[in-house]
């Protein structure tokens, strides 16, 4: 990697007040959770059709709450890896940080962030498809039938993930919409950028001033309109670039 270009992005991270971080699967490859698409992805074993829209669920809740119940598990072993932990510092030692993340993992928060948007949901969650009441996801096996119940309604309950074909939730994108316009510095890391919102966010905070910053060991349509594009895992790449900020 440049080193001219580490340094530049450490320099604008060092003069900020103001960060928007921008967060992708990638972030938590490291930590063992598999990433959706690229080698070994999940959407290579698995089809979205058929596990991650409100049609698959019509069709079959109990199939669907199998595979998240097995997700769920997965991530309970995983723990936040130094990619994780340098968000959690930066929003320490700035005025304002935001992380908007397409994780459903909870990391950000298991390793120390509290200003985050969960763009996509939480696999800590469930919800009822008909009043929208939340309700902690259930410890131990889903049954099959019926699947878990909403006690204000009796409606049935479905994980609180947003699925394709579903709009953003009220208020997500607003408030991260106003932390991209606000930035000096926007960080986005282990995206595909094959989901349009989230990329239009780190663009947002691009064309509003701020100096954008792509880590990834790829190269996407995001690195490509990146100030700088840091090549290479997060979990290295953060650390280094943390500590030459040395804020
Ligand atoms: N560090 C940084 N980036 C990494 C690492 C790593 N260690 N390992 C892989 N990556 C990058 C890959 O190169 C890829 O560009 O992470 C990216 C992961 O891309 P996706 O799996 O498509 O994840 P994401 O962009 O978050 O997907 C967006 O799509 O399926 C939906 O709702 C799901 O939130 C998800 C959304």
């Amino acid at each position: 990697m440049a080193h001219d270009l580490l340094d530049t992005a450490a320099e604008r991270l060092r003069e900020a007040s103001s960060v928007f971080v921008v967060t992708g699967a990638g972030i938590s490859a490291e930590s063992g959770i598999p990433t959706f698409r690229g080698a070994g992805g999940l959407w290579e074993g698995f089809s979205f059709q058929d596990l991650a829209t409100p049609e698959a669920f019509s069709a079959d809740p109990a199939r669907v709450w199998r595979w998240y119940r097995w997700r769920a598990e997965q991530y309970g072993d995983c723990a936040p890896n130094p990619g994780h932990d340098v968000i959690a510092q930066m929003e320490a030692a700035y005025d304002h940080l935001l992380v908007a993340t397409q994780n459903v993992d909870g990391l950000h928060r298991r390793a120390g962030n509290v200003n985050v948007v969960e763009l996509h949901g939480s696999i800590a969650d469930m919800r009822c498809v008909a009043c929208d009441r939340l309700a902690p996801f259930p410890p131990g096996p889903v049954p099959d039938d019926p699947v878990p119940r909403c006690e204000h309604c009796a409606a049935s309950m479905r994980p609180h993930i947003l699925w394709f074909g579903e709009t953003y939730w009220p208020g997500v994108l607003e408030a991260a919409q106003a932390a991209a316009r606000q930035a000096d510095v926007c960080l986005g890391v282990g995206t595909s950028a094959q989901v349009w919102p989230p990329v239009a966010l780190a663009l947002h905070a691009r064309d509003s001033g701020a100096y954008l910053i792509d880590v990834n060991p790829e190269v996407t349509s995001l690195s490509r309109e990146a100030h700088a594009h840091l090549v290479g895992p997060s979990g290295a790449v953060l650390p280094d670039l943390w500590e030459r900020v040395g804020r």
